[in-house]
């Protein structure tokens, strides 16, 4: 049996790391603020080739682009150094700053747990329009390049993937990574997790940039981690790949790597004064790790995950406007207006606006783990606390019909405060919605990296749930929750 098969390290990492009522008092966490990691990895050997910040409006709108499941390949779909900047800005880009009496915080394009952005990005490009083919760690602090590796290597992520058909005829790939100690300053072991869901919304994002520039994009899971992490020349003790994401379409197949993949081994500016490491998450992260191109491809092709129809009840039908009714407002405007709200007024949203959140936020996601397009691992249920049009109480999603199914009516304020580990943002807000997943069927069908993916989907839906909520002017947060309540 291979290590990825033996799913008690799932089970282990995932039981070991809930949140109860009992677990944040018994184990209350102090953060040591002058151990605070930096919010930015840099190589401080390596120039920064600047990036340009004045990009072509797509004046898509936010609620077309994270509902286009399918881009159409029409020819060569490359893009040049402008799209691909544009791409990182609105995905992992500074996008504001606050000032406050001890300094100022950075805030991103994306939401991500605890404002610590532990993921970073990698890409690893043909000869593009402004930019010669190579690797490259993108610099979120300058909002720039530096270069790793000089030269065309996406063929060594064409053998990672098994030949994954996206990956093959992409002229720009993606590698997302995760730094354990960043997050795990603040959210210690539980931390595996929130690389999926801080590399998710990054994805919720990068996925809608990419259709508003008709760039085709997809997300791949199944890689051989040693050869994605040589690449990159990653120290895999302290951050590893997480996410690969295949962008544009070219018919031009890669040519053989340039040379033999040398370790990098370049000096990076230190997080911290020290860090402390949670051996639980290697653990985990090595037991979902993939070790050759043969078991690359089998965790692929397995059989389509077959998602449960429901059962037909007197479900209650979404109403969501026509595309010609919905608002307009572009994706990156919608982007650059995200913000996590920090108070919810207990005012009521319409059913309408309900109804838009979900129906296009869960069309579907391209990646390699979902197939066919249209299924999710997970399954959304609500608190309704207060919707016009829609009487509070607790809702099952049917997905497949786009019902929602009453489970229980009533006012449940109280117990989504205090799901939501007892914190005020999910009581006031209008309604919370709940990713569940059933995971013994999604270790039995992906082994342990099947937590790697669910975790992942989530965080994709909630980045789409926050474009969604913003592009109707409606407020919107993540919520970190009590496991077994
Ligand atoms: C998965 C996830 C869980 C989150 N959980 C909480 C939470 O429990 N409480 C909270 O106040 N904010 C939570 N947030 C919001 C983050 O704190 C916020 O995204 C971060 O501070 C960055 O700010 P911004 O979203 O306004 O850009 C969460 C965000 C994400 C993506």
């Amino acid at each position: 049996m291979t290590a990825n098969r033996d799913t008690d390290a799932a089970w282990k990492y995932h039981n070991g790391t809930k949140h109860s009522y009992h677990s944040v008092r018994v184990h209350p966490h102090f953060l040591d603020w002058d151990n605070k990691p930096l919010l930015f990895k840099i190589y401080p050997t390596l120039e920064v080739m600047r990036l340009p910040k004045e990009f072509k409006q797509t004046g898509v709108a936010a609620l077309s682009a994270i509902a286009t499941t399918n881009v159409p390949v029409q020819g060569e779909a490359v893009p040049d150094l402008e799209k691909l900047a544009q791409l990182l800005f609105l995905s992992a880009g500074v996008t504001k700053s606050k000032k406050y009496p001890g300094g100022e915080i950075f805030f991103r394009a994306a939401a991500c747990t605890g404002a610590l952005y532990e993921i970073e990005l990698y890409i690893v490009c043909a000869d593009l329009p402004g930019l010669e083919a190579g690797i490259y760690h993108f610099g979120a602090a300058e909002f720039g390049l530096r270069g790793l590796r000089k030269g065309d290597y996406r063929q060594v992520l064409v053998e990672a993937t098994a030949t994954e058909p996206a990956v093959a005829c992409a002229p720009v790939i993606i590698i997302c990574t995760g730094t354990y100690w960043r997050n795990a300053w603040k959210y210690r072991s539980r931390t595996y997790r929130h690389f999926g869901w801080d590399n998710g919304t990054i994805l919720a994002n990068l996925l809608a940039v990419s259709s508003a520039l008709t760039l085709p994009a997809k997300i791949v899971c199944a890689f051989n981690d040693t050869q994605v992490n040589r690449l990159i020349g990653v120290d895999t003790q302290r951050e590893v790949t997480f996410s690969i994401v295949a962008i544009g379409h070219t018919s031009t197949a890669p040519p053989s790597p340039p040379g033999k993949i040398e370790p990098l081994e370049l000096p990076v500016v230190p997080y911290s004064k020290a860090e402390v490491d949670y051996p639980a998450m290697r653990q985990m992260h090595e037991a979902s790790s993939l070790v050759s191109a043969e078991e690359v491809a089998v965790w692929r092709r397995n059989d389509a995950w077959q998602q449960g129809a429901t059962a037909k009840t007197d479900g209650i039908a979404l109403q969501p406007p026509s595309d010609a009714d919905i608002p307009r407002d572009a994706i990156e405007q919608i982007i650059l207006r995200r913000g996590s709200t920090r108070k919810f007024s207990q005012e009521s949203i319409t059913f309408a606006q309900l109804s838009t959140m979900l129906d296009r936020a869960t069309r579907g996601v391209q990646a390699d783990f979902l197939d066919p397009l249209s299924t999710l691992l997970n399954d959304l249920y609500l608190i309704v606390n207060n919707v016009d049009g829609l009487a509070s109480g607790a809702y099952f999603y049917a997905r497949d019909r786009q019902e929602l199914e009453l489970l229980r009516a009533g006012n449940f304020r109280k117990q989504a405060g205090y799901l939501g580990l007892e914190q005020e943002l999910p009581a006031d807000a209008s309604m919370d919605v709940f990713f569940l997943a059933d995971l013994r069927r999604v270790l039995d069908r992906f082994g342990n990296r099947g937590y790697r993916a669910v975790q992942l989907e989530a965080g994709i839906l909630g980045g789409k749930l926050y474009i969604a909520a913003y592009a109707q002017r409606v407020g919107a947060s993540g919520l970190t929750f009590y496991d077994d309540d």
